[in-house]
């Protein structure tokens, strides 16, 4: 007895040292895992850190960990979360191979919620919340049209697109990718928009895959838009490109850059997602059309409500979140979906979405 009790007050002791900070403690605090995959893409660190301050401003003990969009990490760090008596998990997943441990959760009483990206393939979690995907999709889709006035576009003269997806175990690349050919599928159809590449014209084609972007990389973006200029797109001035992000955006960007057939000025319309700093410096100086903002301050708060309600056995109510109970299906069960609203930005209101808002100060933009 008197041994156990020397071991406990050492994994005490050592547990207030590694939490000090405010995570998981002595003190009775329940905790939440923070689980986010990657940091290359910027709004993730925004993310984690929103989620971190909320949980502890709810009087929660928290941590926040980074994947390095490698599942076998996160699963890792997941367990971690597991060991060390989290009551609840908020997972941005990096693909599929989480369900497993979100298996685990389950067996072991702990809530979890996908955060932002889906999972699929798991029946062991109720709870997903992240913006309108689709909308986003509509947004660049629609930035599109307006941008190369497509409704007067002819098929004896049509316009020319190369599209991109983002990552093809990432679910929402799919969303995104729907909502905005659904748009432009009208064009293609009638001829008045070519394709230029490959060319699906739903997420399910087979061609999909030809655009995707695994784990959504700016060289493997950037090196497949030269691969275009060097090929399909070497003999045509492209009109636009759907870029499914502001990462993927500026890396093919800068690979059109180079290209004599686009000197500065005469780029192609380059959509984009996320409301990246050096992004929303792009659209000032009309690099880039447009961007998406997500606004992650939002659906951390979103999020933190909502494991609130459910650690308390309350019912949730969200502010500023739609609920979805139909269309979200993990392959193995519906789950409820929380959707908070995306922001088109462009030239014409990123100060007053971006920098009034106080999402970034005036000289964070370069
Ligand atoms: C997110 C996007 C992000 C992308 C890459 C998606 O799941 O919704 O906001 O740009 O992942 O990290």
């Amino acid at each position: 007895m008197k041994k156990f009790l020397a071991v406990a007050m050492v994994l005490v002791v050592a547990t207030g040292l590694v939490f000090a900070g405010g995570a998981a403690d002595t003190s009775g605090k329940a905790m939440v895992g923070l689980a986010m995959p990657e940091t290359h893409v910027e709004r993730w660190q925004k993310d984690g850190s929103a989620l971190l301050e909320d949980a502890l401003a709810k009087g929660y003990s928290a941590e926040v960990a980074f994947a390095d969009a490698d599942q076998g990490k996160q699963n890792q760090q997941i367990q971690d979360f597991i060991t060390k008596g989290a009551k609840l998990l908020v997972i941005g997943s990096v693909n599929e191979g989480v369900v497993s441990v979100v298996q685990e959760a389950a067996r072991d009483g702990v809530i979890v919620i996908a955060y932002d990206r889906l999972i699929t393939g798991s029946k062991d979690y109720d709870y997903y919340i992240t913006f309108d995907n689709y909308k986003v999709g509509q947004f660049q889709g629609k930035a599109i049209e307006t941008a190369l006035n497509l409704s007067a576009a002819t098929k004896a003269k049509p316009k020319k697109i190369a599209l991109f997806a983002g990552s093809p175990t990432d679910n929402n690349a799919k969303v995104f990718f729907d909502g905005a050919i659904d748009v432009l599928r009208p064009y293609v159809e009638a001829g008045s928009l070519v394709i230029v590449g490959p060319a699906p014209l739903r997420s399910g084609d087979a061609a999909f895959t030809k655009i995707t972007t695994e784990n959504w990389r700016a060289d493997i973006a950037k090196t497949r838009m030269e691969n275009l200029l060097n090929n399909d797109a070497k003999n045509v001035v492209l009109d636009a490109v759907l870029a499914p992000n502001d990462t993927l955006a500026r890396a093919i960007i800068e690979a059109l850059a180079t290209d004599a057939k686009y000197p500065a000025g005469k780029l192609p319309v380059v959509t984009g997602q996320d409301g990246e700093a050096a992004s929303i410096a792009y659209i000032r100086d009309g690099k880039q059309n447009m961007t998406v903002f997500k606004d992650t301050r939002n659906l951390a708060a979103a999020t933190i409500e909502l494991a609130d309600a459910l650690l308390k056995g309350n019912a949730p109510k969200i502010a500023g979140a739609r609920l979805d109970t139909e269309s979200y299906d993990t392959g193995k069960k519906k789950v409820k979906a929380y959707l908070l609203e995306p922001v088109i930005v462009t030239k014409a209101n990123y100060k007053a979405v971006m920098i009034d808002s106080g999402y970034y100060k005036e000289s964070e933009i370069k």
